[in-house]
């Protein structure tokens, strides 16, 4: 009998991936997702990959009565929790937006969780937690020093995660603080397409190349990095979705757990540029503007611990992430349409 695994926001850019990871290992799947951020079409997607069908609710993570009913409907084996806001720069713009839906959401949802008995919860957590924390490589005991609301809200959703698991002995938590995903499925059907202008460096480089968006804007040139520009830890979405299937193949997992999901490789954004221009060929416009309220120097992993605990590592590379974006951005130039409403 397949484990049953409710994921939330699972039509977004990880958790698409994710489901599409689960269903191919034998996992079924429910999603709940209100589509802020994402297209149902990205859920088609998974059934035309996975060949296999899934419900898919319409609903606010804060929805309570919503959540009851869906836990009464289905037995769930773990959940996967993503739905989220996820922008750095929107969360200074509109902080009570980010801790009422990352917060209270993930509040309602272990509510619902423990209602209904369900004790495995793998949730979607954050680096930018680490924020300007000092040093090199950075493992999970380096320090929360959250810099935006958005960083803040995972932060206090972790705190939230570690008093439920002390009060309800049966529950496992498994907080995984990835750091830049990037990339797209290698079949060119899934892929990063937020609603919107992107606010991620490598979705809104892929739409400049496709001349779809103005040139890249390099939010700051004056950081202290290898050539001023921000460094970030960029890893593939598909490794990201493979480490969450790892995460739900735990079952010792005791009470709470925070992991990294990262390369160990820092990239700054413009080598970022040059990566994607050697890896598809184009010429990326840019130009270089001021800091980005929020941001921070330098974010990479050290991800020893899931290696060594999981065995989960990263395979894929930059230039691997770079190529399957502009794939996925050749396939779909308007993003997820429905192909057969397009036409040939
Ligand atoms: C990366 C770098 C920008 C856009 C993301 C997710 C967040 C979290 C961590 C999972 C920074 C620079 C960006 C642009 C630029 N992931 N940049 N021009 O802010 O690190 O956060 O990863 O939880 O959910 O949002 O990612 O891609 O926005 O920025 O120069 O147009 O690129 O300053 O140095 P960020 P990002």
């Amino acid at each position: 009998m397949s484990e049953v695994v409710l994921v939330t926001g699972g039509s977004g850019f990880i958790g698409s991936h994710t489901c599409l990871e689960l269903l191919d290992h034998g996992y079924d799947i429910v999603v709940l997702d209100d589509y802020s951020n994402s297209s149902p079409i990205a859920l088609d997607r998974v059934r035309e990959l996975s060949g296999r069908q899934f419900v898919a609710y319409t609903g606010d993570i804060r929805d309570q009565p919503l959540l009851n009913r869906i836990f009464e409907l289905h037995r769930f084996a773990a959940v996967v929790h993503f739905a989220a806001k996820k922008a750095v720069a929107e969360s200074v713009r509109i902080p009570l937006d980010y801790y009422s839906i990352n917060v209270t959401g993930t509040v309602a949802l272990l509510e619902a969780m423990m209602r209904h008995d369900v004790q495995r919860l793998v949730f979607s957590s954050s680096c930018s937690i680490y924020g300007d924390a000092p040093g090199g490589p950075l493992d999970e005991s380096a320090p929360a020093m959250p810099t935006n609301p958005y960083a803040r809200s995972k932060w206090m959703c972790e705190q939230i995660l570690m008093d439920a698991c002390y009060r309800h002995d049966g529950l496992s938590v498994a907080a995984l603080r990835y750091f830049n995903p990037i990339g797209a499925h290698a079949s060119g059907l899934l892929g990063e397409e937020p609603l919107g202008e992107p606010s991620n460096l490598l979705p809104y480089l892929t739409q400049a190349a496709a001349r779809r968006r103005p040139p890249v804007t390099v939010f700051g040139a004056d950081y202290d990095t290898v050539d001023g520009t921000g460094v970030r830890d960029y890893i593939h979405v598909e490794d990201v979705a493979s480490g969450h299937r790892a995460a739900l193949g735990r079952n010792d997992i005791q009470g709470f757990l925070r992991l990294n999901l990262g390369t160990g490789v820092g990239t700054s954004v413009l080598q970022l540029i040059r990566q994607f221009e050697a890896a598809t060929g184009l010429t990326v416009p840019f130009t270089i503007g001021p800091r980005r309220p929020g941001d921070v120097d330098a974010l990479v992993a050290d991800a020893g611990l899931a290696s060594e605990m999981w065995g989960w590592h990263s395979t894929r590379t930059v230039a691997d992430a770079c190529r399957d974006a502009w794939a996925f951005a050749l396939a779909n130039p308007a993003g997820y349409t429905d192909r057969a409403m397009a036409g040939p």
